[in-house]
């Protein structure tokens, strides 16, 4: 089975103490064997025969053994309960740094409640049958050996009998496992589910607030809760019936063993002492019988939780990096999409996008909302590839370069700001944690942080909550900015990093932009002519299909959409740069 093979690997390493803990489960099991003997003996020897002399060694032998079997599950139970927080925090590892690999895409069409699913329930399933079951599994298997052993040794034939109940019990336990493992993978999806309502209602609260629909989110939750609880039930239904049935088989042993023992007592075919041993025996292969139930029932919620964790470990990103990529380039920023079309999905985004800038120039990106102006920049740093035609950095198409190695050398500010739990400062320093504070005051006067910053009374140390909650949100975009140019990258991108900030805001950090003196390609989206009218080339994007590319001037003297476009903005300019318009 594939979540054995799997689990194996994990367990690898504690193997000689597995095979320890193991060892003491044998001794334990060994153990067991002793009491229903010696009881056995002080039936015959002690209350038949009369050796009262006995008795006293017999129970000091009772007590010794069973003060050893307890010692010795202490110590295994704690043996296997050390393995499976070393595996279980070996497998949590794993699925986090592959959840590091995934791309945009799977980010995309995954809800946050699975992954999270993935990293607590699943992995506690894995934790329990790693603590419980293998030695469980064992123990009973060691047990039922044991126990057939002392039983043939006192009686064949009534072990046989014994013996004849058990397949019926290895049945129903069979028909148990097939009929509760789909129940069991329903569990872990609603689960899921659950977990994905829970966190979309905690980030959307304030959505949520707005719109006055408690009432309505309640009910969506209840909805998943109760189908969570039903796939619990079923799965519990399914089991409960079963349960009954395996019970009864091993109690029934019981019965037919007063029976036929009894007869086999009268007729003095054994002693009462070995009647009484051999019931002691039958508790050891009962015991396996009965935990089938619910060792099946642990397996199978362990199987359903490996076979989702295997299903995110094996994924693979379709952005990854080819085989000998280029490692140590040293961007300069020259780009060029040459014949560029792209797709998330079904429909182009992007059509036959052509254009190139040398190292140093800065690109406007213009165009109405959903005209693929971000599509367009996100192809840069391979947050996604493009179906036809080639990106290239420096003469190189992406694909080639190291994700590392360009992405690291592109700074960023998202359309989607998303800052972290943590200082003003940290946020800012996010990229470079080693940049001097200098450095950091540097990038968030340009940024224009520092003209907010005061409000604070803790400054650059405020922290900031969740995904920046307490900040306004053209305050957010400008410490997004901050953060990109922090990184000194020979790319940057600003997607719409202005568009929360008053027009004189945005003019000053355009203008301290324009200042820096630095080389830096620049690519920068905005609504606004004014953000982008002192690029050296602007794209004008409409559906995904460049329509103008040229400066400023040369796209005004078209009198094109770009012109149409400054016309409707001219009022803006006015206020700022009278003396520039034309
Ligand atoms: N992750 C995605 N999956 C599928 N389709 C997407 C995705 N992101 C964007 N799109 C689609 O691609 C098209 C271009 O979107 P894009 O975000 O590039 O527009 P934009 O020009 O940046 O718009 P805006 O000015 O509103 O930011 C849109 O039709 C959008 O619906
Ligand atoms: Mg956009």
């Amino acid at each position: 089975m594939r979540s054995f093979q799997w689990i194996k690997n994990y367990i690898r390493p504690y193997k000689w103490l597995i095979v320890f803990g193991l060892f003491l489960v044998l001794i334990t099991s060994g153990l067991h064997m002793v009491n229903p003997y010696l009881s056995g003996k002080i039936v015959d020897d002690v209350i038949k025969n009369g050796q009262t002399d006995l008795l006293m060694p017999l129970v000091i032998k009772l007590i010794i053994v069973t003060f050893l079997a307890s010692v010795l599950n202490y110590f295994y139970k704690m043996i296997f309960e050390h393995i499976s927080q070393n595996t279980v925090f070996q497998i949590r590892k794993d699925i986090y740094t592959q959840l590091q690999e995934q791309d945009f895409m799977y980010f995309d069409t995954t809800r946050t409640g699975d992954i999270m699913a993935r990293l607590t329930g699943d992995t506690e399933a894995i934790r329990h049958f790693v603590a419980m079951i293998i030695f469980t599994v064992f123990n009973n298997f060691m047990l039922l050996i044991f126990a057939l052993v002392m039983m043939f040794s006192i009686n064949a034939s009534l072990t046989v009998l014994m013996l004849a109940i058990t397949p019926f019990i290895g049945f129903f336990a069979y028909q148990l496992s097939q009929t509760v493992r789909p129940a069991f993978m329903r569990i872990r999806e609603k689960f899921s589910s659950l977990n994905s309502v829970v966190q979309e209602n905690i980030s959307g609260n304030r959505v949520v607030k707005a719109f006055a629909k408690e009432l309505y989110e309640i009910e969506k939750f209840t909805v998943e809760n109760d189908g969570y609880r039903q796939a619990h039930w079923t799965a519990s239904r399914i089991w409960e019936s079963y349960l009954p049935v395996l019970d009864g088989l091993a109690s029934f042993m019981s019965v037919v063993l007063i029976l036929v023992g009894g007869i086999l007592v009268i007729k003095n075919k054994i002693t009462l002492g070995q009647l009484v041993m051999f019931s002691g025996y039958l508790w050891a292969l009962n015991n396996p019988m009965r935990s089938l139930g619910w060792i099946i029932n642990d397996i199978q919620r362990f199987s359903a939780s490996t076979e989702k964790i295997i299903e995110l470990l094996q994924r693979s990103p379709r952005i990854k990096n080819v085989p000998n990529a280029i490692k140590n380039h040293k961007i300069r920023g020259n780009v060029t999409f040459r014949d560029v079309s792209f797709k998330y999905g079904r429909d182009y985004a992007l059509h036959n996008i052509n254009f190139s800038v040398k190292a140093g120039e800065t690109v406007g990106i213009i165009g109405s909302t959903g005209s693929g102006k971000t599509s367009l920049v996100n192809l840069i740093p391979r947050f996604y590839d493009c179906n036809k035609g080639e990106v290239l950095i420096d003469g190189i198409n992406v694909k080639e370069l190291e994700l590392h190695t360009l992405r690291s050398q592109i700074g960023i500010a998202m359309q989607d700001v998303f800052l972290f739990s943590n200082t003003i400062e940290g946020n800012i320093a996010y990229g470079k944690p080693e940049a001097s504070m200098d450095e950091t005051l540097w990038s968030a006067s340009i940024a224009g942080v520092d003209e907010f910053i005061h409000k604070f009374p803790e400054g650059y140390d405020t922290i900031v909550g969740e995904r920046g909650v307490g900040l306004s949100g053209g305050q957010k975009q400008r410490i997004a900015l901050a953060r990109a140019l922090l990184t000194q990258t020979s790319i940057l991108i600003l997607d719409d990093t202005t568009s929360s900030v008053d027009m004189e805001t945005e003019h000053r950090i355009h203008t301290a932009l324009r200042s820096m003196n630095r080389k830096q390609t620049k690519f920068i989206i905005a609504h606004r002519i004014s953000s982008v009218k002192d690029a050296d080339i602007i794209l004008v994007l409409d559906h995904g299909c460049i329509i103008e590319q040229g400066s400023h001037e040369e796209l005004l003297a078209k009198r094109g959409t770009y012109y149409q476009i400054f016309q409707n903005q001219v009022g803006d300019f006015q206020d700022f740069d009278e003396e520039e318009v034309v």
